[in-house]
């Protein structure tokens, strides 16, 4: 092994096929040899150690903006495409700031515990709607359930909830492919044209009759005098659209794949209902639905004697961070009682996931809700297949059966 070369550019990225089938295997052996890694193809260093990628993402100093990163180098290349107005994400302060303080107060712990009896209705309704013996979980339960939930949570119609759901998919997976065919480029551009011209009449509408949902809450914030621009909100909604919607799908596809594939914890968790927060936490270290973040580096930084330098691009392994032997005792081991439950799945510092704690409710309420419906919940014959979209891990589809064989 030693001698083969390391992987570079696509061969770190989920369209490859040995990385979607088992990134950890290709990750571990990054972890043990290179921990900082040159990615000569993509132009930008790897971190796969725990410790390096906790302090890249909490050091407030470092910048996600992709127009301060080198020309020619992976953030500025394929994250600082479109000329539209940047995401709190990719933003540093003060703008960064502003905008997420402004957004942020329906996603405190205690404003998302409220949601608990809305999105517990809306799994119901969701799982109402599966009516035979085998199902595809993602496209039937995992998919459609949070889109409800955030589209609902803006007021959106809910008539209007599956072109939600499409042009969402559609952006995303263009928003995070380095590699996009044309094709795939102008359908996603299309969905955002979609998404922009919908948000742009709903907030034309909710002006002149504001409600109890977070467009309205967007239209009315005002922190020290300052407001959200119709462009700005459109572009945090899409924001929470695309970070929220395909990520908590994959929470709840892996989450439940890695209990029918760990039979003992599985009916650990059906007896120990009270379990599920912890296993939710599991399920982010043990197979995170986002496998990498990244910050540019603002100087010189040198860790494990690799210097990077002042513009080029820093990316960040939550997976395998999630996975180092130095931190978790046998890492490889699914275990919903683990104490060590601590992961870098939602990122760190300054741009820590704002939807963590709606994801965890989700999740919670999601995978609860089918195990209760469903007492012999197993995989299908048709099996599962992992998507290809770079940064992120879920599977396109996963058939289960409603009864053991
Ligand atoms: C399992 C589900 C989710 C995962 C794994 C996840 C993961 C992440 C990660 C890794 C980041 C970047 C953090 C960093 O670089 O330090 C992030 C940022 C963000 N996420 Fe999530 N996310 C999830 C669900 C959600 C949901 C449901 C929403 C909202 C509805 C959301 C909204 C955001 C926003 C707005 C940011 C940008 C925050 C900032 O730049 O200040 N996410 N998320």
């Amino acid at each position: 092994m030693a001698d083969l070369p390391l992987p570079q550019g696509i061969e770190l990225t989920s369209l490859n096929e040995r990385f979607r089938r088992d990134p950890y295997a290709v990750l571990r052996r990054l972890r043990d040899e290179a921990p900082v890694h040159e990615d000569t193809q993509l132009k930008r260093y790897f971190y796969t150690r725990h410790d390096d990628v906790k302090d890249l993402l909490r050091d407030k100093a470092l910048w996600s903006d992709p127009r301060k990163a080198n020309p020619g180098t992976f953030t500025r290349e394929f994250l600082g495409r479109g000329d539209e107005e940047p995401s709190m994400l990719m933003m540093d302060e003060p703008g960064h700031r502003r905008l997420r303080s402004l957004v942020s107060k329906p996603f405190t712990p205690g404003a998302v515990e409220k949601w608990r009896p809305r999105t517990r209705e809306v799994v119901q309704r969701v799982l109402g709607k599966i009516d035979s013996d085998e199902f595809d979980l993602i496209a039937d339960f995992a998919g459609p359930m949070p889109t409800v939930v955030i589209a609902e949570m803006l007021g959106v119609d809910p008539q209007m909830h599956a072109d939600f759901k499409r042009w969402s998919d559609l952006s995303v997976r263009v928003a995070f492919n380095p590699f996009p065919a044309e094709d795939e480029l102008k359908e996603g551009e299309a969905a955002r044209t979609c998404l922009n011209e919908f948000f742009s009449k709903e907030i034309t509408l909710r002006r002149k009759d504001l409600g109890d949902d977070l467009l309205s809450d967007m239209i009315r914030a005002e922190e020290e005098g300052e407001k959200l621009s119709e462009e700005e909100i459109i572009t945090q909604c899409n924001l929470l659209l695309v970070a929220g919607n395909v990520t908590t799908t994959d929470l709840i596809g892996n989450g439940v794949k890695a209990l029918l594939d760990h039979p003992a914890q599985l009916k650990k968790l059906r007896e120990n209902p009270e379990l599920i927060k912890n296993t939710v936490e599991e399920i982010l270290r043990f197979d995170t639905p986002v496998t990498n973040s990244g910050r540019i580096a603002n100087r010189t930084i040198e860790i494990a004697g690799c210097p990077a330098h002042k513009g080029n691009s820093l990316t960040t392994s939550l997976a395998a961070a999630n996975h180092d032997p130095a931190i978790y005792p046998d890492p490889d081991k699914f275990d919903i009682e683990r104490d060590d439950t601590h992961h870098q799945s939602f990122g760190g510092g300054r741009h820590l996931c704002l939807g963590a704690h709606l994801a965890r409710l989700e999740a919670q309420e999601a995978i609860l809700a089918l195990l209760r419906k469903y007492p012999g919940l197993a995989h299908s014959d048709k099996g599962f297949e992992y998507a290809s979209v770079p940064s992120f891990r879920g599977m396109s589809y996963f058939w289960v059966s409603t009864r053991s064989h």
